[in-house]
């Protein structure tokens, strides 16, 4: 075990403390060792200290907001059996394998990524858990390479601000909807990359989307995005 404590501290002629009295005690082979820390390892100390502290809540807020993103954006998407989806930016699949369960055999998700070693993992975790119904891509939205008209669905979770060009990924999403379909685009403000709703409302837009519902709040939030069906 190891404590700090309040411990006198030496002082100079002028009676001024010398050290910040703090003690810090620890055991080596059962032997109890005392040690006073000088005034820099102590402010070391606190900084490693506030530093541990601030990225605990962090790590713990970023968990939360995540787990809240997943469910919210799920429900959202109202995946129906036999739906073609495309999971842009799909990393190692956390999304791939829930979406791949609700449209069923008879329903397709398409995952993509620009990260090869995220596919490989994605791919590993769709065998282990024995699901048929998905394909990996190693290409990047806005490079042209989605068929046109192809999907019900199309997943954006915490990607649209690491694409290296936002208007083109959301142009070539819009092409490979089919009429009707619809883009789901969900957000954290703990994301690095985090877009905001004007932001993505404006690019969305800007292409020919219409927005259809947003939930959440400015913390983390799920933009609907249709494409307008052809009217007869
Ligand atoms: C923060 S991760 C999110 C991964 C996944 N959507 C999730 O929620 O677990 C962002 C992912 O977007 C990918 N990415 C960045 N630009 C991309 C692009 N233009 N096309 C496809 N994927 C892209 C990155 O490689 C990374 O895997």
């Amino acid at each position: 075990m190891s404590f700090f404590s309040h411990h006198a501290a030496p002082t100079n002629r002028q009676g001024r403390n010398l050290l910040i009295p703090c003690k810090v005690s620890f055991f080596v082979e059962g032997f109890k060792v005392e040690k006073l820390m000088t005034p820099l390892l102590t402010i070391v100390v606190l900084f490693a200290l506030v530093f541990v502290v601030a990225f605990t809540g962090y790590a713990v807020a970023w968990l939360l907001l995540i787990n809240a993103g997943n469910r919210l954006t799920l429900r959202q998407l109202a995946l129906k059996p036999g739906m073609n989806v495309v999971d842009v930016g799909c990393g190692s699949g956390r999304f791939t394998i829930p979406m791949a369960q609700q449209v069923g055999s008879t329903g397709e998700v398409l995952g993509i990524d620009i990260q090869a070693g995220k596919l490989q993992r994605a791919e590993q975790r769709v065998q282990a858990a024995g699901i048929k119904n998905v394909r990996f891509e190693l290409a990047g939205a806005g490079e042209g390479k989605l068929t046109h008209e192809r999907f019900d669905r199309a997943l954006l979770f915490a990607v649209l601000g690491e694409t290296s060009n936002c208007e083109a990924a959301l142009a070539e999403i819009f092409q490979t909807l089919k009429p009707g379909g619809i883009l789901s685009v969900t957000e954290g403000f703990l994301d690095p990359h985090y877009q905001n709703r004007e932001r993505v409302r404006r690019l969305a837009q800007a292409v020919g989307f219409i927005e259809e519902s947003c939930s959440g709040n400015r913390l983390l939030f799920t933009m609907n995005l249709l494409k307008p069906p052809i009217l007869r």
